[in-house]
């Protein structure tokens, strides 16, 4: 029997922040139905204080979606309180997303204040917003580098004041996924009422870490995690959406499940890079350009024979039409005759080393070989052939 990770997805609240990459509200729209297709649970659509546009956008999403829990966020103060509510009026399920820095960094150098008094300030939160909505999540900011009691004492006060969530940041991105998980379970076992919440692990990737504390957090007791599609977010991003649902899904010894349906991960990537006009880069994992394309001589010939001795993951459980052979200098005869063969160019072992010399030169020079060049390659042999008498 597996256990359910919830999957809250940031990519219109943490993941639109990235400069450049603002949505209209039409756009959203069609973002956040994607995500329900998609079949997050949880969809954090904006901050609604922040502008009038962010605020419309909260109130059309809750409209149009029927099936995910739409989220607001806000700092722990009344007035953001106020706006999220007015925002989340028409959803069928609406969660509030308050917090507070939990770091003595934050607490010195943001809020010129003291831990009792930031602690006061998010319990006066949480206490405020559940007066109007059931489903209250507490983030506390920065917890990655806080100091652990304090943040047990924070996390026990909120889930008394009404918490359903509980939201452990590594906001600078900077724990390692050891010691992010050690954070989980020392609040699994230290925080008394902490089984009247689900915790939820929200890690940035500032180290390139962000996936990894999130695999460990859920590892050690955490059940949602929050992403982003393609990894977006706060300077180097969030954790990624695909890769989390993905190792979940490869991962069957982990016991942990999704209702993402991975199906629809690739066509949702295409749809948020093109509508933020944001590349994806070619190596990204999942849903880069490269992720299911082999290119050097060794991995193609093995990938040829059977698919799995390079492939851990089948590009059509993820949406992804096929996987590519991409031809290079590092290419190999194999991989050549293949592509030659699709392109109903049929040539023998004598044919395919003579022609595998002159596709060396050409790639060296061109860096990818593409199907107009093994055409003019072909050529060469069909003339060859003609010269000689012989009929192709
Ligand atoms: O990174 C962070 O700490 C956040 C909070 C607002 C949840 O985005
Ligand atoms: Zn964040």
């Amino acid at each position: 029997m597996s256990d359910k990770v919830h999957i809250f997805d940031t990519t219109l609240r943490d993941g639109e922040q990235v400069p450049g990459c603002q949505l209209n509200t039409r756009e959203k729209i069609e973002v956040a139905l994607a995500l329900e297709e998609l079949g997050v649970d949880i969809i954090e659509a904006g901050f609604p204080i922040s502008s009038p546009g962010d605020f419309t956008s909260i109130v059309e999403i809750s409209k149009a979606v029927s099936n995910p829990t739409i989220c607001a966020l806000t700092r722990a103060i009344k007035g953001d309180i106020d706006v999220a509510v007015e925002s989340l009026k028409y959803a069928k399920r609406k969660r509030i997303h308050t917090g507070i820095g939990a770091s003595d960094m934050h607490i010195q150098y943001k809020f010129n204040s003291t831990r009792e008094e930031v602690l006061e300030r998010g319990v006066s939160a949480v206490k405020y917003a559940k007066q109007f909505v059931e489903d209250i999540e507490f983030y506390a900011e920065d917890a990655g580098r806080a100091d652990l009691p304090f943040l047990a004492q924070m996390i026990e006060a909120v889930i008394a004041a009404g918490a359903t969530v509980v939201n452990i940041p590594d906001t600078t991105g900077y724990c390692l996924p050891w010691e992010y998980g050690a954070k989980i379970k020392y609040l699994k076992e230290n925080v008394k009422n902490i089984d009247k919440a689900i915790i939820s692990v929200h890690c940035h990737n500032d180290l390139g870490l962000a996936t990894a504390n999130s695999v460990s957090g859920v590892m050690n007791g955490a059940r949602q995690i929050e992403c982003t599609i393609n990894g977006i977010g706060e300077r180097a991003g969030n954790t990624s959406l695909e890769e989390v649902v993905m190792i979940m899904k490869s991962h069957k010894e982990l016991a942990l499940n999704t209702g993402v349906n991975s199906q629809r991960i690739y066509p949702t990537s295409r749809l948020v890079s093109r509508l933020m006009r944001m590349r994806v880069q070619p190596n990204k994992a999942i849903v880069g350009d490269n992720a299911f394309a082999h290119s050097s001589g060794i991995h193609q010939d093995g990938f040829l024979k059977h698919r799995e001795t390079y492939e851990v993951i089948d590009p059509h459980d993820v949406g992804v039409a096929d996987s590519s052979i991409v031809l290079t200098a590092r290419s190999g005869r194999a991989a050549l005759k293949h592509r030659m063969e699709n392109l109903g160019y049929i040539i023998n072992k004598e044919e395919l080393d003579e022609i595998y010399q002159d596709y060396l030169v050409l790639a060296d020079e061109v860096k990818v070989v593409n199907d107009d060049h093994l055409g003019v390659l072909y050529q060469k042999i069909e003339i060859k052939k003609e010269n000689a008498g012989i009929k192709s």
